[in-house]
């Protein structure tokens, strides 16, 4: 992510978080318990709605700009968490250490999505939990969906890798997980070709 994206990325976002998306975290979020590892934290949006009675909170950011937001958001918050680089593909944890990973508006972005939720169930404990809200291929809209092909190639040039098309849903399911929960919603005052999301969550197997 370059400078400019990280620098920007709260005030492109804040109507979206306004009118939805923040209600969306807090909706996902606000039941966690246990060990939770929060992949791709960005400048740490998620970081107000994680509950105080966490066992262990551990954040990744790979990008160099994200983390420094993300590291001057939690100074100010003067909360107890531990922030890592890694990226998803190599996940510095034993298998089985976490009750829930938490992925929001970042599988669009990773370069291998099978690798990743791969990942994401190794460290996962039996039976855990992928807490995930992430903009989808519009595939209930043709039109829609024609503009989101055709704009693609530009749009991972312009943005780091982010992929219009990406059916998410479908790859978490492939990844072997259960969905428990998901909801198909339009993310209001968004750019309309990162518009259609999917969130909700999926249980690793037991
Ligand atoms: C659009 S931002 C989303 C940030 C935050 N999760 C949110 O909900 O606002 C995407 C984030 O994913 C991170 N990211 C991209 N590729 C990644 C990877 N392979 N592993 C972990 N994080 C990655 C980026 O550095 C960036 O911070």
């Amino acid at each position: 992510v370059c400078w400019f994206l990280a620098n920007f990325y709260d005030r492109v976002m804040r109507r979206s978080e306004e009118e939805g998306l923040g209600a969306w975290r807090a909706e996902l979020l606000g039941p966690l318990e246990g060990t939770v590892l929060e992949v791709g934290a960005g400048t740490g949006a998620n970081l107000p709605h994680f509950p105080e009675r966490l066992g262990r909170l551990v954040l990744t950011e790979p990008d160099k700009h994200m983390r420094r937001r993300l590291l001057l958001r939690l100074r100010a918050l003067r909360r107890k968490v531990d922030v890592i680089a890694a990226p998803v593909e190599r996940l510095p944890f034993p298998g089985a250490t976490f009750d829930a990973v938490v992925v929001t508006l970042v599988l669009c972005s990773v370069e291998r999505l099978d690798r990743a939720l791969h990942e994401i169930r190794r460290v996962l404990k039996p039976g855990g939990r992928l807490v995930f809200i992430e903009h989808v291929a519009a595939t209930d809209r043709p039109g829609r969906l024609a503009w989101q092909r055709l704009l693609e190639p530009f749009w991972l040039r312009l943005t780091s890798n982010c992929h219009l098309t990406r059916r998410t849903d479908e790859a978490i399911r492939a990844a072997g997980f259960e969905l428990e929960r998901l909801t198909r919603a339009s993310m209001r005052k968004a750019l309309p070709w990162v518009r259609p999301t999917v969130r909700g969550c999926a249980r690793a197997p037991a």
